[in-house]
């Protein structure tokens, strides 16, 4: 027992010296998902900075997942097609890890009633297979899990903090939640470090807009570019939290090295609260053209609304300096430019 504790001490005070130095640099890294939205852009920020990328993707067409991602540095990573659930394909990748960036789930929250359990698999099971097998393996890489604000559900006070009772209204919610719970009974059993990072509404470049059951900012800038109208349940005054994918990205890559985070539950956003139609507004001055119209809401929408909803960001402002930098608009219009070059690689 001794012995054990002993090594375990030892396992997280190396991992916290390499931590302390700030570094990615040829640090071994595990993206699950990495073809999608998120993962894509954490990838080619990481690549940037010397660490060696591993990406696992199933490149399921019903999401995000898309190889021009990945082009710019489709050389300097390794690429592995597969089921994160696959535990076959997952053991060897995990083995390997220094951290891991467990990002691959089934993102929409409409979804996730109608195919339950498959969100179970893939929002809550993957995550077990993955503690599963660093505590096989003695491995303890540190876990970096992409959960939700849905794991609250229904926001009472406008902004929400990490510290909110969690009640979920979409069996996503409920399955993320189960997640961060199997982090955190894995880090107090086993001190396999982790940390949860509870994301708003990300947008920006590489973000699917093949629909809109997820990333509607993306799907807008879509319906703007094709001269549709854009329909808004209610009066669309709901306040949601936007953030641009470059400050998400500078969230995911402050929280990753600072070792006070672990074993924390980090909420990442933009801290501010924009209006629904607001939002809406916004897409269609950046991108010129389109309409907006206000319809009633329709009832199965409803039951899952989770009212205004802006991210108390001031525990990882503290933990790491981070502050966004991109305004609604200038993130709006920098994505806009993507689409305008790329928009056949995205449709
Ligand atoms: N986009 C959002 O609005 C949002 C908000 C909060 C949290 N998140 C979370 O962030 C993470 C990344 O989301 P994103 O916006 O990049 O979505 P995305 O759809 O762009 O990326 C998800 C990726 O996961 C891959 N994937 C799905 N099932 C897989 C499986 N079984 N095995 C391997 N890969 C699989 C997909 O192919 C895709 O590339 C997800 O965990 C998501 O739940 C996203």
């Amino acid at each position: 027992m001794l012995i054990k504790k002993h090594y375990l001490r030892k396992t997280l005070l190396n991992f916290q010296d390499k931590s302390c130095m700030n570094e990615y640099k040829l640090k071994k890294i595990l993206i699950t998902g990495g073809l999608g939205f998120l993962g894509s852009n954490l990838a080619v920020r990481l690549v940037e900075e010397g660490a060696a990328v591993t990406i696992l993707d199933s490149l399921d067409d019903r999401y995000g997942g898309n190889t021009v991602n990945i082009d710019r540095i489709k050389n300097q990573v390794r690429l592995i097609i597969g089921d994160v659930c696959n535990k076959s394909i997952l053991q060897p990748l995990v083995a390997d890890a220094d951290i891991i960036f467990h990002f691959a789930a089934q993102v929409s929250y409409i979804d996730s009633l109608k195919i339950p359990l498959e969100d179970l698999d893939k929002n809550a099971l993957s995550t077990l297979l993955m503690l599963e097998i660093c505590r096989a393996l003695n491995h303890r890489p540190l876990i970096l899990f992409a959960s939700s604000r849905m794991v609250l559900g229904y926001v009472s006070n406008k902004m929400f903090s990490e510290n909110d009772y969690p009640k979920p209204l979409s069996l996503y919610g409920v399955h993320k939640l189960l997640s961060e719970n199997y982090l955190h009974l894995y880090y107090r059993e086993f001190k396999i470090p982790f940390i949860v990072m509870r994301l708003t509404n990300p947008y920006g470049p590489r973000q699917q807009i093949k629909h809109s059951k997820y990333s509607l900012v993306g799907w807008f800038i879509r319906m703007a570019m094709n001269q549709e109208t854009i329909r808004i349940f209610g009066e669309g005054t709901q306040l949601r939290d936007y953030i641009y994918s470059e400050d998400i990205v500078e969230g995911f890559f402050r929280i990753g090295k600072c070792e006070k985070a672990i074993g924390k539950i980090v909420n990442i956003g933009s801290g501010k609260g924009t209006a629904f139609r607001d939002m809406v507004s916004t897409v269609l001055e950046v991108v010129g053209n389109g309409q907006m119209e206000f319809v009633p809401w329709p009832n199965n929408y409803e039951n899952l609304e989770t009212g205004d909803a802006i991210a108390d960001i001031s525990l990882i402002r503290d933990l790491t300096g981070f502050s966004p930098r991109f305004s609604l608009h200038e993130g709006t219009a920098r994505t806009y430019e993507y689409y305008k070059k790329h928009l056949s690689d995205y449709i």
